[in-house]
């Protein structure tokens, strides 16, 4: 696996202070900011768009430079928002698989754009949307919970997947310089995060379980401990 990566899930930040948390995790060891876009509709619930998005990436960019904001779309359909997040800055955005259509028209449209782009799969969709669009992807997400909300537990089921999606990637990049990402979102803790390190994963998205503590720097340093890392 490629350096594991932890990626803070604003979701559980305190809102009214989005800049102040973000950096709060960054300096406290996070790579990626995870930035997670419901729609109340493909998800019964409802968070952030473009212009937040774009607020944000205006003030890390100064403030922080070099922190990928990883947009998640939990929306249907998706095109209008790749452009959007696009624009407003999103470094990668990934979508589910289902939420669209055109799964290869939306991936395309996403890395014209300029953007890593990568399917999401909730707990019981199968990988096999993978299978004529692989090269067209950076990032694998696996949801490790069903997507809407933070702080639910880890499915185990998922490791299973994660260990599946190792095995793809490992036999496409072999031989290249390519970089496909395995991302796990939902549930990851400090006492399970070895063992999802384990199965395969290297992108680590946590919300409740970093922002709900009160010293991010000592959780995400167990975390990269058990990491490793
Ligand atoms: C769930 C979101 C996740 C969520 C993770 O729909 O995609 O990113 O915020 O939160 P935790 O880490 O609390 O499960
Ligand atoms: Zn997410």
């Amino acid at each position: 696996p490629f350096t594991p990566l932890i990626a803070p899930s604003i979701l559980s930040a305190d809102m009214t202070r989005l800049g102040d948390e973000c950096e709060a995790v960054i300096d406290a060891g996070a790579q990626w900011i995870h930035f997670d876009v419901m729609d109340n509709h493909y998800v019964p619930n409802l968070t952030f768009g473009p212009p937040v998005c774009a607020a944000l990436a205006k003030r890390l960019s100064a403030s922080r430079p070099g922190i990928p904001i990883d947009v998640h779309l939990m929306c249907e359909p998706v095109d209008d928002l790749i452009r959007g997040f696009a624009e407003a800055g999103a470094a990668s955005i990934t979508f589910h698989a289902e939420a669209t259509r055109h799964v290869d028209r939306s991936l395309a449209l996403a890395r014209d754009l300029g953007c890593k782009t990568g399917l999401v799969f909730n707990p019981a969709t199968s990988l096999e949307w993978l299978k004529y669009v692989l090269d067209k992807i950076d990032i694998i997400q696996i949801m490790s919970v069903n997507p809407g909300f933070g702080g639910q537990s880890f499915i185990t089921e998922s490791l299973a997947k994660i260990a599946e999606a190792r095995e793809i990637v490992d036999m496409v990049v072999q031989g290249t310089d390519r970089e496909i990402r395995i991302e796990v979102d939902g549930g990851v803790k400090i006492d399970n995060i070895a063992d999802i390190y384990a199965a395969g994963a290297d992108t680590f998205v946590a919300g409740s379980a970093i922002f709900k503590t009160d010293d991010y720097g000592e959780t995400i340093g167990a975390m990269k401990q058990a990491l490793n890392a």
